[in-house]
């Protein structure tokens, strides 16, 4: 089994959604029918990943304590950590280096949303042990938006831009990065950039210098939704609405994930489902139980196969 760690990014002002995120952080909005970091937490669940820890503001640590506990109820070890102030995504790499110890990881911002078929193979791909890096690259109406691959014509990564102006490429890196033990060093070496942030870019540079990033391409097949406006928010929470009502599914679910893991079993997942007394939630998770061994349900429901 692989000792990879998980990393959930949840710090941030939100200040894109203000005033909805002025009393709540942006990660515990609902999508829907559940908090939005449920939907990362099961991103990283699905790649096998059973101990992790959340980057919060200091502020908000007690609120995603209070929804995720300990991570015993779902078979996995969560440890809650602060990034006092956004110093930038590469800093989570500084902040966890003690949590991390060496080991390799898999971070994810927790405000991205992954559905899709083949989803799982591009996790799995990815989770392979050894040196190096690998990130996502995926198609987007607005590149300039995100940090941007620059390919060279025969496919080679040149680079890999932050938000340019004029965007290379239409290939965005999504919020999933999967980096051996040595990225809190690296990102320890890497200087503020001009709006005094350490830049996750500059961290995926250092490892292309070395041929050690690997940019896998994420397709078309799968959903990779924004939540940075309020409009994209409504969407994402749309998005799984309309799907989870079609399939009678759910996506984003960490009960089910720990379920098929076999984190938790039979009685583990009935105390769950009890939590939500009657409502669709609950009712889901009681019909996982009474889906067991029936061929009703084939296994890998979530996030698609
Ligand atoms: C960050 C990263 C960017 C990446 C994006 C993915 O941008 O800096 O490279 O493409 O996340 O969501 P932010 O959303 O913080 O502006």
């Amino acid at each position: 089994m692989s000792n990879r760690k998980g990393i959930i990014l949840a710090g941030g002002s939100g200040s894109r959604l203000f005033p909805v995120t002025m009393g709540l952080s942006k990660q515990l909005m609902p999508v829907y029918d559940k908090p939005m970091i449920y939907y990362p937490l099961s991103v990283l669940m699905m790649a096998g990943i059973r101990e992790l820890a959340i980057i919060t503001t200091p502020d908000d640590r007690a609120m995603f304590r209070r929804l995720l506990g300990t991570g015993r109820h779902w078979g996995i070890k969560l440890t809650y950590l602060t990034q006092p102030t956004p110093d930038g995504l590469a800093h989570a790499y500084v902040v966890a280096e003690d949590f991390l110890d060496g080991a390799p990881s898999a971070m994810v911002l927790g405000d991205n949303i992954f559905f899709g078929h083949g989803f799982r193979d591009a996790l799995q791909s990815a989770n392979r042990p050894g040196p190096g890096c690998t990130v996502f690259g995926y198609h987007v109406s607005d590149p300039e938006r995100y940090g941007v691959v620059d390919f060279d014509a025969s496919g080679r990564v040149l680079s890999i831009i932050e938000k340019p102006k004029n965007p290379p490429s239409s290939y965005a890196v999504t919020g999933l990065y999967f980096m051996d033990g040595s990225a809190p060093e690296r990102a320890g070496r890497i200087q503020p950039s001009a709006r005094g942030e350490l830049e996750i870019t500059e961290l995926l540079l250092s490892y292309l210098e070395e041929d050690l990033l690997q940019v896998e391409h994420m397709g078309r097949g799968i959903a990779w939704l924004d939540t940075g406006t309020h409009g994209s928010l409504l969407d994402a929470g749309n998005f799984v609405r309309t799907l989870q009502k079609r399939q009678g599914m759910q996506t984003g679910c960490p009960e089910e994930i720990a379920f098929e893991q076999g984190w938790i079993n039979a009685e583990g997942l009935r105390k769950q489902a009890e939590i939500y007394g009657k409502n669709d939630y609950g009712r889901y998770l009681l019909g996982l139980l009474d889906d067991q061994g029936t061929g009703r349900r084939q296994p890998v429901a979530n996030h698609g196969r």
